[in-house]
């Protein structure tokens, strides 16, 4: 996070708050959200991309203080579950800034984001639409929706490739012509109101040429229903999947970047096919949230294999960032509760959880005197983290406190033993 410096004691400190005194008030290991930097993100964002709408992908991380940051910061929220529309709005975010996403929306979800009035519904499939439109004919009401569309970009961490072929379970086929059917059947019906396209093509991305493939072939889509049903429509979301840097090696755009490269690509591909720019929105998650959060452990035991390399455990693991093990993620760590002038020592940071994949960190040169006791900052944490935790080898899940000059404050508690035998039935 940004407000990160090491203090006189050469401990970290989060926006003046040593994090050995985060340490003794909530425990470890801890998600350590700086606020000022998430709100600075989601400025960046803002600033970015004034006249359009940024959607916080609220699967990277949602609670419902963030919900009322992010909505504080004027951003819109994308939700793609029941659970996630019910943490929204049970934070008060206004429904009409609410887009619900999701492969396989329930009659049950669909029928709460109707009665809630969420602003917009990204329909994924055939039966969605027949679901929805039953739902919103037994209400008498004309939900918003946006057909996501899949463009045949497979977005991968650094590059991306182009297919024919679109073999994913998300969205409406573009090459085979079901994204242009589903445009058709929702206007022909008349009970959805067709807002737009949808697009997205992955995450972690750091090469923008894939946004720019995608923004073009929706755009040619959209070409095609003016040219078929007479209807220009009026909005267009690409998405969200924007890269953070995990480590020194990655270099992320800025949301400046972004926007003038995905306002380029539009508003040429528009000039082309004689089409009004649509309004523009997209969808970042890990771009807002990710950079902003570290997470703090403590070292439990230091194991030596001569000549290989030392395994540093923690008191957490793969149940409070599965991502290293999922996706082989690349991870920092830093001994955070203070500063030594040891040789650096090749080590892999590594969790409690009873398996030999369970690592925090693969590779990271810590110094060589670190110690059961020490704290060690894991950044970048801060999406899919949480989000993705479990309770694997009934390890509770740990808080998220966030910090704002010099104050930390809880904003999700730490599960207890007791949560977890709360669920036990007999
Ligand atoms: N919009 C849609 C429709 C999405 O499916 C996603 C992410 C986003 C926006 C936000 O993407 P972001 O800006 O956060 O990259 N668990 C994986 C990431 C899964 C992303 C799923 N969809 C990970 O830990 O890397």
């Amino acid at each position: 996070p940004r407000s990160v410096t090491r203090g006189a004691d050469g401990a970290l400190a989060v926006a003046g708050l040593s994090v050995r005194d985060i340490a003794t008030e909530f425990g470890t290991p801890v998600y350590v959200l700086d606020e000022a930097d998430l709100r600075s993100r989601c400025r960046d964002f803002r600033a970015a991309f004034p006249t359009e709408d940024v959607y916080y992908a609220g699967k990277a991380f949602l609670c419902r203080a963030v919900v009322r940051m992010i909505a504080e910061e004027g951003l819109h929220l994308d939700v793609c579950t029941g659970g996630e529309l019910a943490t929204a709005l049970s934070a008060g975010m206004p429904p009409e800034r609410i887009g619900f996403h999701g492969n396989n929306k329930s009659v049950a979800e669909l029928g709460r984001a109707l009665d809630a009035g969420v602003g917009r519904i990204i329909v994924d499939s055939f039966t969605e639409i027949d679901r929805l439109t039953a739902l919103a004919r037994e209400r008498g009401v004309r939900p918003r929706v946006l057909v996501r569309v899949t463009v045949g970009v497979e977005a991968h961490t650094h590059e991306f490739i182009a297919t024919a072929h679109e073999d994913q379970k998300f969205g409406f086929s573009l090459a085979g012509g079901a994204a242009a059917n589903a445009a058709f059947k929702i206007l022909d019906e008349g009970v959805l109101e067709l807002r737009g396209l949808h697009s997205h093509i992955g995450s972690q991305i750091f090469d923008a040429s894939g946004f720019e493939v995608s923004a073009r072939r929706v755009l040619a889509l959209q070409a095609q229903i003016r040219d078929a049903r007479g209807v220009e429509l009026p909005e267009l979301d690409l998405g969200g999947g924007f890269g953070i840097a995990y480590t020194t090696q990655d270099d992320p755009a800025t949301p400046q970047d972004l926007a003038k490269r995905l306002r380029k690509i539009v508003d040429s591909e528009c000039a082309a096919e004689n089409l009004a720019v649509p309004h523009l929105s997209i969808e970042p998650g890990r771009a807002i949230v990710g950079p902003a959060v570290f997470t703090l452990y403590e070292v439990g035991t230091v194991k030596d294999l001569d000549g290989i390399r030392t395994y540093v455990s923690v008191d957490g693991g793969m149940s409070d960032n599965i991502r290293t093990a999922l996706y082989d993620a690349s991870y920092s760590a830093t001994l955070a509760s203070r500063a030594s002038g040891a040789q650096p020592m090749l080590a892999r940071v590594v969790g409690k959880h009873c398996e030999s994949g369970d690592i925090v960190v693969k590779d990271e040169f810590l110094p060589a005197d670190v110690q059961p006791g020490d704290l060690v900052a894991v950044p970048g944490t801060g999406a899919y983290c949480r989000s993705m935790a479990s309770n694997y080898n009934h390890v509770p899940r740990p808080p998220v406190i966030a910090v704002r000059d010099g104050q930390a404050r809880l904003i999700v508690r730490r599960e207890t033993e007791d949560d977890l035998l709360a669920l036990d039935v007999g």
